[in-house]
């Protein structure tokens, strides 16, 4: 790695592609990244993770047809203080593939990488992934405890806590552990991900990519404890559970689940004005009406939040 790769910036990459299936007949004519979950569109709460890394330059990528759909949303970023690249994925060949759509945008950056569908939410998140990005070498993944880890990459640990191997859908999972979507990479990623074979269900599996990492000693994997949430949305029930478990929190506390927009404002990415600006066209809305009391809020040191 050359020296000045540790002093990079970490972009982001954002995968949204897919075709899914399990979410059919919902997403036959919508992307499932745009469905809503609850007051905001999937894709808001993976966004909200990488800008809450301190990530400012990040890559969107989805099919050909849902593309145009997502910069309708996002537009170049300005809103909140990032910039958009938006980049179609031909076919969906794996979740590494995202490495090789992303190579000449990615150079020899650091990147973090999170799937469309996933939602994490833990208190001092922020924290933990700003340390995940800023690491110089290595990969970092998050394991979050689950009741069926067989549907998932799948970590197991020595005695002494370091892992020991990661299996993609195990028929007999060593531990309950599943990787989460969200990735931290430094920047040999992308000769990494070059050197990756397509696995026997034809994809470029980040899997593989995890475990070239976790050969070399350089794969650092931070479990995610009880109190912390990891849903993914991509079937009807957990789709649902995301929207009641963002409504249940968000009414309890008054606080915003997965608002790009407030950690835009929080982590200094736009100012007061830009978030009143945004909130004002969204002001018919709980959402828009929420965003204009943060911009209006006496600040105080609460850049944990959201
Ligand atoms: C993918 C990964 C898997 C990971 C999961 C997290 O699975 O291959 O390792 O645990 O995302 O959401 P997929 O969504 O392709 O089934």
């Amino acid at each position: 790695m050359s020296e000045n790769t540790a002093t990079k910036p970490t972009k982001g990459i954002l995968l949204a592609g897919g075709s899914g299936t399990r979410l059919h007949p919902m997403t036959q004519a919508v992307s499932k990244q745009l469905l809503p979950v609850y007051d905001k569109p999937m894709i808001f709460y993976p966004l909200s993770t990488l800008m809450l890394a301190g990530i400012r330059d990040i890559m969107i990528i989805s099919t050909p047809a849902d593309l145009p759909l997502f910069r309708r949303l996002l537009g170049d970023g300005a809103d909140l203080g990032v910039t958009f690249t938006y980049r179609e994925q031909p076919s969906p060949d794996g979740i590494a593939q995202a490495f090789i759509i992303a190579d000449d945008w990615l150079d020899d950056s650091p990147c973090g990488l999170i799937l469309g569908d996933n939602l994490i939410f833990a208190d001092h998140l922020g924290k933990q992934l700003r340390t995940a990005a800023s690491r110089p070498t290595g990969a970092t993944v998050f394991a979050y405890e689950v009741s069926d880890p067989e549907r998932y990459g799948v970590v197991s640990f020595a005695a002494d806590g370091h892992a020991l191997d990661i299996v993609e859908k195990p028929t007999r999972p060593l531990s309950n552990w599943a990787v989460t979507g969200l990735y931290f990479y430094d920047g040999r990623v992308r000769e990494y991900a070059r050197s990756l074979k397509p696995s026997p269900r034809g994809e470029l599996e980040i899997t593989d990519l995890n475990r070239l990492y976790l050969q070399n000693g350089d794969l650092h994997v931070q479990r995610l404890g009880r109190g912390c949430a990891w849903l993914d949305a991509g079937m009807p029930d957990s789709l649902m559970q995301a929207g009641q478990f963002v409504q249940t929190i968000q009414s309890r506390q008054g606080l915003l689940v997965g608002s790009p927009h407030e950690v835009a404002f929080r982590r200094g990415f736009i100012d007061a004005a830009g978030l009143e600006s945004y909130a004002r066209r969204m002001i018919k809305t709980e959402l828009g009406r929420a965003l204009m009391g943060i911009a209006n809020a006496v600040p105080e040191n609460d850049a944990e939040a959201a």
